[in-house]
């Protein structure tokens, strides 16, 4: 399963790690696979991209001459929480221009699964926000693919590009791209409005309403219409402060705050999954 979005920031490492932490909980085997050279996945599970022997950049030029025969076998960390990774570091910037030179380059990922057979029930794979040679790697090699989006409005306007994409690889490769579900990240969080002071709703009163912040919500509402019309799945993650402070700590939120707001929400996204999978 990749997370994508071309657009930077919009909860793809977030909702990676979390979705996997969570059905890891649940029992399964659970692969995370980082595809960023930002290596936040790696971080955020706890693992120093710094000091690492061998890393996906290993696996992918292990397909060109002259480099070391590296399998997943080699690269695959235990984690803290039993997550198991395939770590990435900054080195994997230096991929791209070698995959330019060969004819399959967007299938590199999938062949390399297809020949070292990691067995795991989940293989969640984190993408770098760009539309480059991994992000496409990552989705030609998943069956199913769950788009982050957050409120920013290049997030809001990614959605037909990133149609179009899919579409693209289609057509150009002959690889199916599934978008199952969608993620709205730090979208809102009606619960934390409840909790808020007697004395922030009495200073709310007399605000003058903002015409802007109205166009706003009117635009996020449009927008999460479309979404629904468009994706089978949809899930609303609220913002918590505890994923920042869990992903400090290298650890998912369902091994830190799993009762915390996004934690619940997480978990009903990973028992949708499960569903998927029978
Ligand atoms: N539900 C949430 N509550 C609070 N903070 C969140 C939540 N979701 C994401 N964040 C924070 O937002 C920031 C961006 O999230 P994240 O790193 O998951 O995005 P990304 O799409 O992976 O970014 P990039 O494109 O750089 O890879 C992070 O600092 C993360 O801690
Ligand atoms: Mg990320």
């Amino acid at each position: 399963m990749a997370f994508a979005h071309h657009k930077g920031g919009t909860g793809k490492t977030t909702s990676c790690l979390n979705v996997a932490g969570f059905l890891q909980k649940k029992g399964r085997s659970v692969l995370v696979i980082d595809l960023d050279p930002q290596a936040n996945a790696t971080s955020g599970l706890g693992i120093d991209p710094h000091a690492l022997p061998l890393s996906v950049y290993d696996l992918f030029m292990s397909r060109f001459e002259g480099f070391p025969d590296v399998s997943f076998q080699d690269v695959v960390l235990e984690t803290r929480s039993g997550v198991y990774l395939a770590p990435s570091t900054l080195d994997l910037v230096g991929v791209e221009p070698f995959l330019y030179n060969i004819e399959n380059r967007a299938k590199v990922l999938k062949n390399l699964l297809t020949r070292d057979r990691p067995e795991y029930e989940f293989i969640l794979i984190d993408t770098p926000p760009s539309m480059g040679q991994l992000v496409i790697n990552g989705l030609v090699a998943a069956e199913h693919t769950v788009v982050t989006f957050d409120r920013g409005i290049f997030a809001l306007h990614g959605l037909d590009t990133l149609m179009t994409i899919f579409a693209d690889i289609e057509e150009l490769l002959g690889e199916h791209v599934s978008p199952d579900m969608a993620i709205l990240t730090r979208w809102d969080n009606p619960e934390q409005e409840l909790r808020r002071g007697v004395l922030a709703r009495f200073a709310d009163h007399f605000k003058k309403p903002d015409p802007e912040l109205a166009r706003d919500k009117e635009q996020l509402r449009v927008f999460e219409r479309e979404v629904r019309d468009r994706f089978p799945a949809v899930f609303v993650v609220p913002y918590s402060r505890e994923i920042y402070e869990a992903q400090n700590a290298g650890l998912p939120i369902s091994h830190f705050a799993p009762e915390c707001d996004a934690g619940r929400a997480y978990r009903a996204v990973a028992g949708k999954i499960l569903g998927w999978n029978g």
